[in-house]
């Protein structure tokens, strides 16, 4: 097969496969790579440009791929090389990129280099100081073959690489090329921010009361406790960020770095994209919404998404009612829109199964992809329990108008005719409404009718039964013309 790449457009659309739970081909219950391939013509009528597949490479799975002992393997329950040449074949007859994620600032402790190139890791004889796991306790965690501490930020199965080791920074680029000489088009580059640490491994001080602001119930609650000054943001993140995005000129990049939108200029600036997480954290209110999207555009490209395999899901968040709502509002920004799989169908969260996999309790934000009213995700056991696919699933979406995924469907054709920055023209507690260009978006997030801001013609609404001047509750529309209110 010879090997081609695909150019996301600007403002791309693009879809997150949780890989283990998109679609199963051979009936283990456990998703995979095949199953994705069988897919692609849903996901290419659903009008999307690209899918992020989340990690496949060989794993222990204790962070569901996000612990990778072998970058050149694919992991046995996904497939094998063979089947991800052929998705990305596939994909790319279908003009739809492929976009990995990669996981440069740590590994598995299975992976051979961790024993075999003990000097790519963060080492200490003693714990050094105060620095926090990201899913809790201390960061450091004894080694009992050498007897001395390593530095892991996410699970101590997780120790991190040293970017200071320059055998770590050139292995790793070419890990990168050679996933791009197999066709891969773009990589979403995990926990980037934490890539490199201080030296000099110093304490870090408490955070402040602001710094907490919408993360006071988060999962981590430990963890940002803390300002991370050395372990997170550190100027060299961005310039290895920037040696990359130089030297793999031609491919896409997703950087996730969890910080405050306001940081992430740096990481667009190289000409990456940045995963904003303000929507995720964000309460329903218009003025909230107005302050994240307003002027966005202007600074580079950010990735926006409502929900992913990390954070409770939108539906579970918003409620159902403002799905619509909250799709229109993702699907109409600049930059680069992702789709977290089962959105599109309005899924919600699940209540995990009998088994707990993840140890930060992320299994009910991960349950199978609901294809038919009894599943269809697998014909064996499915390795966490369908949710409620006989309530909603693709099958019965399909072609009806006004549900969830046709929904999804109109706004991304819709899309292809925004373009412009983001100017806020108002917002309310239940309000949001700005200007794209020659296009007005008008979101009421309340359940009483309002005026709509301008008067030009509906060219997509949530509600089919949608008058023109007066926007029901819980509806959005975009308009044809700038609007004022
Ligand atoms: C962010 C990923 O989204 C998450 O699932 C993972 O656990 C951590 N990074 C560690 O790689």
């Amino acid at each position: 097969m010879s090997v081609s790449h695909v150019r996301l457009p600007s403002d791309p659309v693009l879809y997150e496969v949780y890989v283990r739970s998109f679609s199963d081909s051979n009936g283990d219950g456990v998703g995979d790579i095949r199953g994705i391939t069988s897919s692609l013509g849903y996901l290419e009528d659903l009008g999307i440009d690209g899918i992020w597949l989340t990690p496949i490479f060989e794993s222990p799975q204790l962070d569901f791929g996000y612990d990778v002992s072998d970058y050149y393997k694919i992991h046995s329950e996904y497939g094998t090389q063979a089947d991800i040449e052929e998705l990305i074949y596939e994909a790319h007859k279908r003009d739809i990129a492929v976009v990995l994620d990669i996981i440069l600032g740590h590994t598995s402790i299975e992976h051979s280099w961790f024993r075999g190139q003990p000097d790519w890791y963060i080492w200490s004889t003693s714990i050094p100081n105060n620095w926090l796991s990201v899913f809790g306790g201390s960061a450091w965690a004894h080694d009992e073959v050498g007897g001395l501490y390593y530095y892991h930020r996410f699970y101590k199965e997780q120790p991190n690489l040293n970017w200071n080791n320059a055998d770590v920074r050139a292995t790793l680029h070419q890990v990168l090329q050679f996933w791009i000489d197999k066709g891969v088009d773009g990589f979403r580059l995990d926990s980037l921010d934490g890539l490199v640490v201080d030296p000099e491994l110093r304490n870090e001080p408490p955070c402040s009361l602001a710094m907490l602001e919408g993360r006071e119930n988060d999962t981590w609650a430990e963890f940002w406790s803390l300002d991370h000054i050395y372990t997170s943001n550190l100027p060299r993140a961005v310039e290895e960020l920037s040696i990359i995005t130089n030297i793999f000129s031609g491919t896409s990049f997703f950087v996730e770095a969890d910080l405050p939108t306001e940081k992430l200029k740096a990481y667009m600036a190289t000409g990456a994209s940045a995963y904003a997480f303000d929507f995720m954290r964000a309460p329903l209110n218009g003025n909230t919404l107005a302050k994240i999207v307003d002027g966005a555009g202007m600074d580079g490209s950010l990735a926006w998404a409502l929900s992913n395999h990390d954070q409770p899901r939108l539906v579970s968040r918003w409620g159902r009612a403002l799905a619509g709502v909250a799709a229109t509002l993702l699907l109409s920004l600049p930059g680069c829109s992702f789709i977290y799989q089962g959105d599109e169908i309005g899924m919600v969260d699940g209540a995990g199964g009998p088994i707990v996999f993840d140890r930060s309790g992320r299994d009910s934000v991960r349950h199978p992809m609901q294809w038919t009213a009894t599943g269809g995700f697998t014909t064996g056991v499915p390795w966490l329990p369908m949710s409620d696919p006989d309530r909603c699933n693709v099958s019965d979406q399909l072609g009806r108008p006004g549900s969830m995924l046709e929904t999804y469907r109109a706004l991304i054709r819709m899309r292809r005719s925004l373009s412009g920055i983001v100017e806020v023209i108002y917002s309310d507690d239940n309000r949001l409404a700005f200007r794209r260009g020659n296009a007005t978006v008008d979101l009421n997030l309340g359940e009483a009718p309002v005026d709509i801001c301008g008067s030009g013609k509906v060219v997509f609404a949530t509600d089919p039964r949608q008058r023109s001047g007066v926007l029901s509750g819980r509806s959005a529309v975009i308009l044809d013309l700038p609007g004022c209110c």
